[in-house]
């Protein structure tokens, strides 16, 4: 009956939304930008009118637009890419024109000559290209005299798009701006004037009012607002306004909106409400987060906690520990389309589609901007679906209520059936050494699969069936009762999908045995180290892989409650599940931090050969690097097929990450790739990341990246990448059998721990 009920509802509704879309020229427009990861063909361009394609720039000699050529076929193939699921959308070519190349575009408008050859070119291309307009973006408010320039340079483009039109025929390119908040720089201006009479509409970017780099943040209310004193500019309302006082038309304003939020630094976790002190931004450079990203991360980390939309702010926001963020919702991106519509403005825009999940938010603003159509009817329609809802949501509750009903009637007698310890949270079974005896065959050679930091590991299955992996204590392990404990601790309070889930424990007449997931497809280096298996690793599950141990390595050092250090990070602790996703094992000999505390000594040295960094084997010092110097090695490792304990080189004089540094100094990078790898048809380059692996494993740990430096670097293809500095002095040691074994092409043991190889 519900059902029936809301289909009925919603088809008429559809019906009336087809109606009034058809009969206005509200724009929705997008921003695709070629530095993201969105593939053209994947944008979903029937939720638009209008797409832009970012960012063309301008050439600093000829004034020509220049396309960077490696998104010279993104470019030219656009309009034909986007116009397949929606031949009504119209394109433009977006320009960036201020900012960054402020002198360029300086030089440019100030003489009549390079204004001249700016706008050929610009139609030009946008012509060649099948663009239907152009968007110039960037341009900050100037002062009077840069301004009159500007002006007159967009009444020459204008005379000139309109000329082209009459001697080609074609219909007349759009022209739009896409301007700033004037707030930003209260005494400057745009020259409106020009900008009424010659472009069709600007985009005004009402937002990044706050950023967390930006503001002095010691004073009051800085997580909103830095200590600036002025909050006036705050909201979308007073910056459109500001636009119209300025004498600008409603008419021709188009709401730029932000597809994402800035994190920050809480300087006190308690006081996380709006405005709350805060000490700066955090998870990337400037702050600046994806709304994508931000919802990973309150699904991950966030325990369950909802956003909070402030309408007074028009953002919403998320604290989770020391972390504030703020954020565009779909529920902001609603209210502002409604407050364009309000307003009277032509439409919205929204910075950058890359970063909508799925297509979230700007179906709510599509929808939302649907919803607004002055129509007699709305009303109507509106009680009519608020009813068919309730009736709905009746139907869901008493749903969901006899299915609870029935889950916990199904959860006690789960209970009852095994021991339960709740630690922290965490559901951990307790077993008896007689399931562990049964589920391993009394732990029977043929069923061990490995060995783990303190002991061997076998394959079992519980009584119900669930595969698992059992690992047992050694009894001859001086220290392993200490990092069993540690393990315990730890992974019971750790959650996150690239970590392996602990199932339970069992400690019982002296045998100490941690139940883990079991994972079909064994270690990373049962594939990246063997001739033949390296085949099953292409350069695109390399690619999940390396970010899925990025993942779990920022969740450690960043989103967790504390910050771990792993001190073990190798390719045989990166385990595989059976969509050969990545999972951190082993956290024997994990080191918890307290969030100020930033390094710290040890007497006893652990840690793997090749993957310990030098100040820590020199001095016992550890702190966030070091699992940021065996990433690197790891991250070598992955693209190599390279083993730390060999030579490699004329005369086999190098070690790996030697050789890797002088490959890649010398512009000869190729020659240290697996050779079955080909990265031709993915984002990420080999290169790239061979060059992010040799800045983590630089000598000096403060030279070395922060996770979330080398996160934003492999991710970020156009993210400026420093020249890594000579890889640490590794320490060699007499390893002449192991040595042997490389030259013989089997070096298929386990990297060998220097566990209390230098003692004190
Ligand atoms: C700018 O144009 C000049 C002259 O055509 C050309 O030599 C130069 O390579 C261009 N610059 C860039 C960055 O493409
Ligand atoms: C351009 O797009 C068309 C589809 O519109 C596609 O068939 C073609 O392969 C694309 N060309 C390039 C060079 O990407
Ligand atoms: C235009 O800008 C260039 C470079 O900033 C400067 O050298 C030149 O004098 C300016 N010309 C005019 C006419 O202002
Ligand atoms: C106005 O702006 C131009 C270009 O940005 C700059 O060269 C000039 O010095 C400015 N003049 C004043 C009075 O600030
Ligand atoms: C930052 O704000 C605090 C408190 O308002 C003030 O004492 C301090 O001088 C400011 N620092 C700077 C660099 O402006
Ligand atoms: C927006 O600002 C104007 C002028 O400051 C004010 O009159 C109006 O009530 C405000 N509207 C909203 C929705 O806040
Ligand atoms: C939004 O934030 C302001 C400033 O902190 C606060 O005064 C207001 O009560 C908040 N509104 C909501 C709905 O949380």
């Amino acid at each position: 009956m519900a059902a029936k009920t809301t289909t009925f509802f919603f088809l008429l509704f559809l019906s009336l939304n087809l109606q009034c879309s058809n009969s206005d020229n509200w724009i929705r427009a997008g921003y695709w930008h070629s530095g993201s990861t969105l593939p053209v063909s994947e944008i979903n361009s029937a939720l638009f009118t209008h797409l832009m394609c970012a960012f063309a720039r301008i050439n600093s000699s000829t004034y020509h637009i220049l396309i960077d050529s490696t998104y010279q076929r993104s470019f030219s193939n656009f309009t034909n890419t986007v116009k397949r699921k929606n031949p009504s959308v119209t394109t433009l070519l977006s320009i960036w024109g201020g900012k960054q190349n402020s002198e360029i575009f300086s030089s440019m408008i100030n003489q009549s000559s390079s204004r001249q050859s700016f706008i050929e070119s610009s139609i030009e291309t946008a012509r060649l290209y099948g663009f239907d307009g152009l968007n110039l973006a960037g341009v900050m408010p100037g002062n009077s005299t840069s301004m009159t320039n500007f002006g007159t340079l967009l009444e020459d483009w204008r005379a000139a798009v309109a000329s082209e039109s009459r001697n080609s025929g074609k219909s007349e390119l759009l022209l739009v701006m896409t301007g700033y908040n004037f707030w930003e720089t209260r005494l400057l201006s745009y020259p409106v004037e020009s900008m009424k009479k010659s472009l069709d509409w600007v985009n005004v970017l009402a937002f990044d009012n706050y950023l967390p780099t930006r503001y002095n943040f010691t004073g009051p209310h800085s997580a909103l607002y830095g200590s600036s004193s002025s909050s006036s500019w705050l909201n979308i309302n007073d910056s459109v306004q500001e636009w119209l006082n300025r004498g600008f038309l409603a008419t021709k304003l188009v709401l730029c909106m932000p597809y994402h939020g800035y994190a920050w630094k809480l300087v006190n976790t308690n006081d996380n409400a709006v405005g709350a002190p805060a000490s700066g931004p955090t998870f990337t450079t400037d702050g600046s987060m994806g709304y994508k990203f931000t919802k990973a991360y309150i699904r991950d980390y966030g325990y369950g906690a909802a956003s909070v939309y402030n309408g007074t702010f028009g953002v919403n926001f998320f604290t989770v520990g020391q972390t504030w963020i703020n954020f565009d919702s779909a529920e902001a991106i609603r209210a502002k389309v409604s407050f364009a519509k309000e307003k009277g403005l032509l439409g919205y825009s929204v910075f950058q589609l890359a970063n909508d999940d799925n297509w979230e938010l700007s179906t709510a603003a599509k929808d939302q901007g649907g919803k607004d159509q002055k129509n007699e009817r709305r009303l109507l329609i509106i009680i009519l679906i608020t009813v068919a809802m309730a009736i709905l949501l009746i139907g869901t509750i008493v749903g969901y209520l006899k299915r609870k009903f029935i889950l916990k009637s199904r959860m006690k007698n789960r209970i009852s059936a095994t021991e339960n310890l709740s630690c922290n949270g965490h559901n951990l079974l307790v077993l008896s050494l007689t399931t562990i005896r049964e589920a391993t065959d009394n732990f029977a050679s043929g069923n061990k699969i490995g060995e783990g930091g303190y002991g061997p590991v076998y394959k079992g299955r519980l009584p119900k069936g669930q595969e698992v992996a059992v690992k047992r204590l050694s009894k001859f392990s001086h220290q392993g009762s200490e990092e069993f404990k540690n393990e315990v601790k730890l992974t019971t309070r750790l959650q996150h999908v690239n970590l392996v889930p602990v199932l339970g424990i069992c400690n019982e007449k002296e045998e100490k045995v941690l139940i883990y997931e079991f994972m079909p497809n064994k270690s990373l280096d049962f594939y990246i180290f063997d001739p033949y298996r390296r085949y099953l690793l292409d350069w695109r599950k390399r690619v999940d892989i390396i970010e899925g141990i990025t993942q779990g390595l920022l969740y450690l050092q960043e989103y967790s409650n504390f910050t771990i250090i792993h001190r073990d990070i190798k390719a045989s602790n990166i385990l595989l599940d059976s969509e050969m996703n990545p999972k951190i094992s082993d956290f024997g000999m994990a080191k918890t931090f307290t969030k100020d505390e930033c390094e710290a000594n040890t007497r006893r040295i652990v840690g793997t050969y090749g993957y310990v960094p030098p100040e820590y084997v020199r001095k016992g010092i550890y702190s966030m690097k070091y699992d940021v110097y065996s990433f690197g090695v790891l991250l070598l490792q992955i693209i190599s097929g390279k083993r730390t304990a060999c030579y490699y080189g004329p005369n086999d004089s190098f070690n790996l990450l030697e050789f890797a540094y002088r490959l890649w100094k010398d512009g000869e990078g190729m020659e240290f790739f697996d050779s079955s790898l080909d990265d031709s048809s993915s984002t990420w380059k080999l290169m790239r990341c061979m060059q992010v692996a040799l800045l983590c494993v630089q000598e000096n740990p403060a030279d070395r990246p922060t996770m979330l430096e080398v996160y934003t670097l492999l991710k970020n293809e156009t993210a400026t990448i420093t020249t890594p500095r000579k890889p640490a002095f590794s320490f060699t040691r007499d390893e002449d059998e192991e040595r042997n074994k490389c030259k013989l092409k089997i070096c298929s043991i386990n990297d060998a721990s220097i566990t209390q190889l230098v003692p004190r």
